[in-house]
């Protein structure tokens, strides 16, 4: 079995909580248990029924052959169907998250695996971008995902795309709160799972504040409570699990108001947040880039939960089926060939532009330049397509965005199915697009300071050990000063 990397750094809110005590929990569940009855009696006085129900708790009535089960949720995914590569420790990934499942799943504990995600696996509403989540769907169907929540960049793919997806993919979409413009839900408020004996209700909520693109959302807590009631617990009870995509504070607020449900797993806390239980509710939070997962353990016998976040680190292999799956989404960028438009990724040109710039490519600029273009020709800039080629990815335009020059400019490229003559981080990545300056270097100067350029793609996440003081003596070239500008 993979052994799980239970991360254990990063400060309070990263640890792996525990939840050994024994005597809380069943106090917590017994008060549970109370509430359930009242509820369950309540609704059977509604219905004028006078049936006392004999139990509402899942672990009164002991099954034929119960089973731990390992609760894995991710969440978050925002596009993120690997990592780039771009540095050597970066997390995440569906590739390990493959790996991962398959070692909860053929581990000696011999626990059933129920694998969820919280929502918010798009990275935007652009034809690449729909591409893109619908390869973390096949990802996720492929590692048997058994509810995938709307998150916020679900809700903005609007209605009509989302149930056109369930109809052809059969991803097994949840959202107890979200309804189309025609008032009609757009997946179901839950779903129920056998695991390890037991039967699982998750529910799937969403924040209001995420509402967009003519879908409307209600309110979270209202909108679980009226799945509960929608979905009746069998005589031998159920756990129930709400994917919760919440900001934090929504979050905990929700965790609070529906001692009903066992846990809550979210959202876009910022950090991903190790389980801890308010009341007798377990809260937990995987998210940023699916870099984390939540993991949760419930034991046979009804003994305490216990859980943790782990990291998808680097550790963790890649599973063949999953890198298959990202290797058809880049075969499929391929023919799609989209316009830069329809990427999603363009962004405007930095200041100083001028209206009119056009890109020359650096073969325009060698014979004026013949030093700094020896330089360049030494450094990785002069290879950066070729990088992205090598790996599979050189129509990916989120890649492109870095590794090439003129994405999306005018004498740059427009088309991802681009030849490499322009391409590479060439002189023009950092001083602009100067086809006028190489017309007439006396009238136009080069438009961008170049030194102020770097931070746009050697940033936090692709290039961690970027300082401009130790990365620019490796490509200087500005022989007078030295001082690379700044
Ligand atoms: C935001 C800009 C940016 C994006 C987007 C980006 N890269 Fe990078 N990439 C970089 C930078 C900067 C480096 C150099 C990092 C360093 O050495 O500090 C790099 C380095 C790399 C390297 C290591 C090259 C080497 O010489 O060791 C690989 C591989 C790579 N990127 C692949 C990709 C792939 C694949 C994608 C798309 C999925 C991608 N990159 C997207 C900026 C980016
Ligand atoms: C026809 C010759 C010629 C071509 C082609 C040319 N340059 Fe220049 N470039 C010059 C001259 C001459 C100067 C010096 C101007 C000065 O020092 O006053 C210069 C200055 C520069 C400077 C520093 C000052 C400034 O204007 O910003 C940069 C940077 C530069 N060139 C980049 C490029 C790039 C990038 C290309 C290719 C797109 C290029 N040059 C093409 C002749 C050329
Ligand atoms: C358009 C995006 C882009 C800009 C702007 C950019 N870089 Fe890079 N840089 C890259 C990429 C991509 C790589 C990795 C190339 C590869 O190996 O594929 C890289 C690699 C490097 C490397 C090689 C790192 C190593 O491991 O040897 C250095 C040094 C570097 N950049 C310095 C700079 C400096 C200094 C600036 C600003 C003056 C800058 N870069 C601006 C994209 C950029
Ligand atoms: C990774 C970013 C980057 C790339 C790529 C790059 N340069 Fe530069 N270049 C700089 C920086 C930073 C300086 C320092 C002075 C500045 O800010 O203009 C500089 C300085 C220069 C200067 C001297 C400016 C002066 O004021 O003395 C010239 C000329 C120049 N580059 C031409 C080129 C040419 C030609 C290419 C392509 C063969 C190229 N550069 C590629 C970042 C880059």
């Amino acid at each position: 079995m993979h052994k799980a990397e239970a991360w254990s750094g990063i400060g309070e809110i990263m640890r792996p909580g525990h939840f050994s005590d024994r005597e809380n929990v069943d106090g917590a569940r017994d008060s549970k248990r109370h509430m359930r009855q009242l509820g369950a009696a309540i609704f059977l006085v509604g219905l004028g029924a006078l049936i006392i129900p004999a139990t509402g708790c899942e672990r009164a009535t002991p099954t034929a052959s119960p089973k731990s089960v390992v609760i894995a949720v991710s969440g978050d995914t925002a596009g993120w169907l690997t990592p780039c590569g771009c540095a050597s420790n970066q997390a995440g990934g569906l590739p390990r998250r493959g790996t991962y499942l398959a070692g909860l799943r053929g581990g000696g504990g011999g626990a059933d695996v129920l694998y969820l995600d919280a929502g918010g696996a798009a990275g935007g509403v652009s034809g690449y971008h729909r591409d893109k989540f619908e390869a973390i769907l096949s990802g996720e169907r492929a590692m048997g995902v058994a509810a995938h929540n709307l998150g916020k960049s679900e809700l903005a793919l609007g209605a009509d795309a989302l149930r056109d997806l369930v109809t052809r993919t059969g991803t097994p979409l949840v959202s107890a709160n979200a309804r189309g413009a025609d008032g009609k839900p757009i997946a179901p408020a839950a779903r129920e799972v056998e695991a390890g004996g037991r039967t699982f209700l998750v529910v799937g909520v969403v924040s209001p504040r995420y509402a967009a693109n003519g879908i409307t959302v209600s309110d979270p807590r209202a909108g679980v409570l009226d799945a509960l009631a929608k979905f009746p617990a069998s005589a031998k009870g159920r756990v129930v699990v709400v994917l919760a995509y919440l900001p934090e504070d929504e979050l905990a607020a929700l965790a609070a108001g529906l001692p009903e449900v066992d846990a809550v797993v979210g959202g876009p806390t910022g950090q991903a947040v190790a389980p801890r239980r308010v009341g007798p509710v377990l809260l937990a939070a995987a998210t940023n880039k699916g870099k984390f997962l939540v993991r949760l353990d419930a034991p046979a016998g009804g003994a305490a939960w216990t859980g943790e976040v782990v990291e998808m680190g680097p550790k963790l292999a890649d599973a063949a089926d999953q890198t298959g799956n990202v290797r058809a989404f880049l075969d499929r960028l391929v023919q799609r060939d989209y316009s830069a438009k329809d990427t999603g990724v363009v962004e405007p040109p930095p200041p100083g532009t001028p209206a009119g710039f056009k890109v020359a490519g650096s073969a325009a600029c060698a014979a004026c330049h013949p030093a700094d273009t020896a330089v360049w020709k030494q450094s990785k800039h002069a290879h950066a397509f070729d990088t992205i080629h090598g790996k599979g990815y050189q129509a990916d335009a989120s890649c492109q965005s870095c590794h090439t020059t003129g994405f999306a400019m005018p004498g740059g490229f427009d088309r991802m199915s681009i030849g490499t003559a322009k391409v590479h981080v060439g002189c023009e990545s950092c001083h602009g697009p100067s086809a006028a300056h190489a017309a007439s270097p006396a009238a136009a100067r080069t438009p961008w300071r170049a030194a102020d350029q770097c931070a746009r793609c050697h940033d936090h996440e692709n290039s961690p050990a970027f300082n401009y003081d130790t990365y620019w003596p490796k490509i200087a070239h500005d022989k007078g000063t030295g001082s690379g500008g700044r």
